[in-house]
């Protein structure tokens, strides 16, 4: 199938199921239902359950199975985005197109929305009875009660406080100090990287990989993780504001700590080019079945929003 077409029926059932497990805004609590929902459907591009079931797919068409983890991952990413934006973090005005979440709806409902879809995330891969819809049943069935748990642990231990928090933590305390490669390469790996390698380690083990196989495919994700954050802190210099729907130059104003301010504009590039190449040769052990994947790490390298 052309990828482009894969990528809309996945990110296309991934919307549709997220519209499901979300709270609806008839029920009580309406407006932190409606924050949480304006956050999730801003419009971001579903990289994460992209890769979770790109993953699966190596091993495994059945990916219905796959659709509730696909929906947490974006829910923790979505969560994350909205307190990376808040004044005491980056102090982000716009976010996928739209304005943040704490600009129309205020601090205190944008960080209480972050935490609804973060635990939301984890009551659907608990696999929570109340979740009694067509999105959930494959899941729910499917999916062994012992790999239910490894991929809690893992998504948990990614998102967590020697994980993604802990990029984050470093992120902001480097704020105005040049970095390291080493350094850098740290923060980056834990606030952005280890998402991307729960993304891709969950996906093949939904799908019954063997820990060597959920192994190797590590080392495609890591160096995937490290290219996806240089990607950004370039378009943070170079992008196009309209197609990437946040503001340009917000790591200069803030001072960040980026490959790009580390190395400059050309070199980090020469950086990003000899990351891509290591993450296809990654992916060549797996032949033919990775084309797609090759086309998603394509895009993530060479993405312009
Ligand atoms: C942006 O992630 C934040 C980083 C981890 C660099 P994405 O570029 O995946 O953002 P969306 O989900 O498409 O909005
Ligand atoms: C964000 O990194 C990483 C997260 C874990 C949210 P950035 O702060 O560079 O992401 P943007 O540029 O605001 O999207
Ligand atoms: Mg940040
Ligand atoms: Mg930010
Ligand atoms: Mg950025």
């Amino acid at each position: 199938m052309d990828f482009s077409l894969l990528w809309k029926e996945i990110s296309t059932t991934v919307d549709q199921a997220l519209d499901a497990f979300l709270p609806h805004t008839d029920e009580q609590l309406p407006k932190i239902h409606e924050a949480m929902r304006y956050s999730v459907f801003a419009g971001g591009k579903r990289i994460r359950p992209l890769l979770l079931v790109l993953a699966h797919n190596l091993f495994s068409s059945r990916w219905a199975r796959c659709v509730p983890v696909a929906c947490a991952l974006e829910l923790i990413h979505t969560y994350s985005l909205i307190h990376d934006d808040l004044p005491a973090m980056d102090d982000d005005d716009y976010r996928r197109g739209k304005l943040t979440a704490h600009k129309l709806y205020g601090e205190a409902m944008a960080i209480l929305s972050g935490d609804a879809l973060l635990t939301l995330a984890f009551a659907l891969l608990s696999g929570e009875e109340r979740f009694e819809n067509e999105f959930y049943l494959a899941y729910k069935l499917e999916v062994p009660p012992e790999v239910k748990l490894q991929v809690i642990g893992e998504i948990a231990a990614a998102a967590g406080v020697k994980g993604m928090i802990a990029g984050q933590v470093l992120d902001l305390e480097m704020e105005g100090q040049i970095p390291d490669l080493a350094t850098l390469e740290n923060i980056n790996k834990r606030k952005t990287g280890s998402l991307i390698l729960a993304a891709v380690q969950s996906g093949a083990r939904l799908a019954g990989a063997t820990n060597a196989q959920i192994q190797l495919l590590g080392n495609y994700a890591s160096l995937l993780g490290r290219g996806f954050q240089i990607v950004d802190d370039l378009l943070d210099v170079e992008g196009n504001e309209e197609k990437m729907g946040k503001k340009k130059g917000m790591d200069i104003k803030r001072n960040k700590a980026t490959i790009v301010s580390l190395y400059g504009l050309a070199k980090a590039k020469e950086l990003r080019d000899k990351l891509y190449k290591d993450a296809i040769n990654a992916l060549s052990l797996f032949e033919d079945d990775a084309e797609a994947l090759r086309n998603l790490t394509r895009f993530v390298f060479y993405r312009d929003y």
